[in-house]
């Protein structure tokens, strides 16, 4: 009776509205104006009392159609039809399967009850595009959940299950669908049309009665979630909305919350969230990959049992996929199992995993000292010492243990996959699987091509890790690959402007007030100084400086020092650090001079876009936006900059290759000169991200 992509069927009374919009029902004109219409001729039906307004398997909705932002939004707009469904003379009911999210759940708030399936996931996901909620869900979420998970909610951005959207009354009923979750919801919707009058989620005041008495409640309830939140600016606008619909009223609270909605949606925080969004989607279909090619794991195996091989079994485990752990002493493995079992209790004291869930993984994860255990090892990774000849040991005895069709990943940060892949007989089916540390926690996995690397072996590293949940990018094969060649890069100048003048905390704080979470020295000191120490004098390099600490015993926060001293993990400037680096400086006849703090993040970030652009003339990354999302996702490059190489465009290229000539010759340092595809870029005025 409506045009598509809604449509409309009677029964008994209870109009079911079905919303199909593929893939995800995003609410874009077509679907909203399909909505409206339905609306208007189930008013006046008097064959209707009530309706049930329901989605996709996959979507209820998964709001806003994020393309049509940018273009402008056309009438009915997402507040008109959130507000016309809340307005309704007859009782409406959201049935939710698959996801409510952003403006999705804010129709469904809108709706006058809503009912799951346990399966379903519900979530304010804007602040992740560097938006906020603008159809009125910073209003309608704290009447229904209270002011402190409402702020919760819209702050982290995450998902909840249908279960806990009940026990926080964003949900009425979850309905487990025995005889067809649609009937459940079309028979709990009739009982809930003829239970009385329903109440507008506006009109609620229960839960939000005492901070509206309070005002400054809202605002300190906020504090906690706002330390942690990713993008300050979407966060800030968000609790000016919520406090203007608690403390003031609804009314005022939307129009705040659209005010603020259009404000961080012209925003450079938010287009570059939201290019981050297309980056990773993008990211997902590598080039010359076919992902029909890879192999099904029922069975993984994993070499070493230290933080990265525990880390990882524990990412396997917790997709429900089996995996056999070797070590080659069984003190380590006794060691490493141990470590696993304490990270599953802490996860379960956290709550970020059920004492059922922690026993299932504990259950899929079997140690060994027998390589000859991984023989029904669909995929094995190889986590141990970073040492090549370790290694390649690893993987010829790996050769002669596994099935002939068993797919052997290593998880190097540097070395060469094709030396790996050469002690044995079958390179094509070796490939790197570079994780990061905590590996069952950070998201990225840097998926390496080795010069032999089969189309089956590379598909079915990617598939494994896209599986249990990580962000896979497909690199080729150099040293560092693409993030720690881009951080041994920046590594550098950060030791350099040491040199020259700085002092730690001066570079630290000003990467932090660009918004990553550490500085580089911060970070040196958490990780180990001496194992950068090590590696140096293992290669023949030096850092003078770093070298200078090691050798008075200054290792990092293990030994309470390096570049600063610690109480704790309590971080404090240390004057003899300060003495260290000016002998040093000394020592190598530079006369230190106050370096601009312009000038410190020039010298960090504008070198590390150089060797992105020299990483993309040599083709290691498919595109400029899968280093992005490597930066993003794997060195805590703050999101709302976008990337390095998205930062790079908003600068201007032309920018950027003007400032590393004048490094180049202002350092004699001839790394510093622009690369060839920089200066192109600069030339030709073509962005290096375009088409991501
Ligand atoms: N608008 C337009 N397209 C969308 C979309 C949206 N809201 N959500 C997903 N898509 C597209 C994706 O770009 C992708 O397109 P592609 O196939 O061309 O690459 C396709 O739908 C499938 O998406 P995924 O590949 O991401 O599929 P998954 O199954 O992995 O994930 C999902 C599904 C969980 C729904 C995920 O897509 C997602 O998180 N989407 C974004 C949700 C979101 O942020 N919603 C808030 C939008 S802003 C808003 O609502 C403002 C409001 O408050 C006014």
């Amino acid at each position: 009776m409506t045009s598509q992509p809604v449509s409309v069927q009677i029964t008994d009374g209870v109009a079911h509205v079905r919303m199909d919009n593929p893939p995800v029902n995003a609410l874009g004109v077509a679907l909203r104006e399909g909505l409206m219409d339905a609306l208007a001729e189930l008013e006046h039906n008097d064959d209707v009392t009530s309706v049930l307004l329901i989605g996709q398997p996959k979507a209820f909705s998964a709001g806003a159609d994020i393309t049509e932002f940018g273009t402008g939004t056309s009438s009915p707009t997402l507040p008109e039809l959130v507000a016309r469904l809340e307005d309704f003379p007859k009782p409406v009911v959201a049935a939710i399967t698959g996801v409510a999210l952003g403006g999705g759940l804010e129709l469904a708030m809108a709706a006058h009850a809503r009912v799951a399936l346990p399966t379903a996931k519900l979530g304010l996901p804007e602040i992740s595009l560097g938006l906020i909620p603008g159809a009125g869900g910073t209003g309608r979420l704290p009447r229904l959940v209270g002011p402190q998970r409402a702020l919760e909610l819209i702050l982290g951005g995450k998902q909840i299950s249908a279960e806990a959207a009940l026990k926080d009354g964003l949900v009425d009923a979850v309905l487990d669908g025995v005889s067809g979750f649609e009937t459940e919801a079309a028979r709990w919707t009739a009982e809930f049309a003829a239970s009385g009058e329903p109440v507008r989620t506006q009109d609620r005041t229960d839960k939000i009665a005492d901070a509206a008495a309070k005002p400054g409640t809202v605002v300190e309830l906020a504090a906690t979630a706002l330390r942690k939140v990713k993008d300050p600016f979407a966060g800030k606008a968000a609790v000016e909305a919520v406090t203007a619909g608690i403390e003031e009223s609804f009314e005022r609270g939307t129009v705040v919350e659209r005010a603020k909605f259009q404000e961080r949606l012209k925003s450079s925080e938010s287009a570059a969230q939201r290019y981050l969004f297309a980056a990773e989607r993008a990211a997902r279909k590598p080039r010359n990959l076919d992902p029909a090619a890879a192999r099904d794991v029922k069975q993984a195996g994993v070499v070493g049992a230290g933080t990265m091989g525990g880390g990882i079994a524990m990412a396997l485990a917790s997709a429900g996929i089996p995996v056999t752990v070797v070590e080659a002493q069984q003190e380590a493995l006794e060691r490493g199992l141990g470590m696993i079992e304490k990270n599953l209790s802490v996860s379960v004291s956290h709550g970020s995993r059920t004492e059922n869930q922690a026993a299932q993984q504990r259950a899929l994860i079997t140690g060994t000292m027998e390589y000859a255990d991984l023989g029904d090892a669909d995929l094995v990774i190889e986590a141990a010492f970073e040492d090549l000849q370790v290694k390649k040991e690893i993987f010829a005895t790996l050769d002669h243990n596994v099935k002939p069709e068993a797919v052997l990943a290593t998880n190097t940060s540097y070395l060469n996959i094709d030396e790996i892949a050469a002690g044995t007989e079958h390179a094509e089916r070796v490939l790197g699987m570079h994780f990061f540390s905590p590996a069952n926690v950070m998201p990225l996995v840097e998926v390496v091509r080795g010069g032999q690397t089969s189309p089956e072996a590379l598909a079915t590293g990617f598939a494994t890790a896209r599986r249990i949940g990580k962000t896979p990018v497909v690199v080729g094969v150099c040293h560092g690959f693409v993030g720690n060649r881009m951080l041994e890069v920046r590594s550098r100048q950060a030791e350099q402007l040491l040199l020259e003048g700085a002092l730690p905390s001066q570079v630290d704080d000003v990467l932090t007030n660009f918004g990553f979470r550490m500085g580089p020295f911060a970070m040196a000191d958490m990780a180990g100084l001496d194992i950068g120490w090590r590696n140096r004098k293992a290669q023949g390099t030096t850092a003078p400086i770093g070298d200078a600490l090691c050798e008075t015993g200054r290792y990092g926060q293990k030994t309470g020092s390096g570049y600063y001293s610690y109480e704790g993990r309590e971080r404090r400037n240390d004057p003899a650090v300060t003495e260290i680096i000016e002998r040093v400086s000394a020592e190598h006849n530079v006369t230190r001079r106050e370096i601009s703090n312009e000038e410190i993040l020039e010298r960090l970030l504008f070198p590390m876009i150089n060797e992105g652009a020299r990483i993309l003339e040599e083709k290691i990354a498919d595109r400029a936006s899968d280093i992005d999302v490597i930066w993003v996702k794997g060195y805590n490059w703050p999101a709302y900059r976008g990337g390095p190489m998205w930062y790079a465009d908003q600068m201007g290229a032309a920018v950027v290759v003007e400032r590393l000539t004048h490094y180049a010759e202002a350092t004699g340092d001839a790394s510093l000169r622009p690369a060839q595809a920089l200066q192109e870029s600069a030339d030709g005025g073509v962005s290096l991200t375009e088409g991501a």
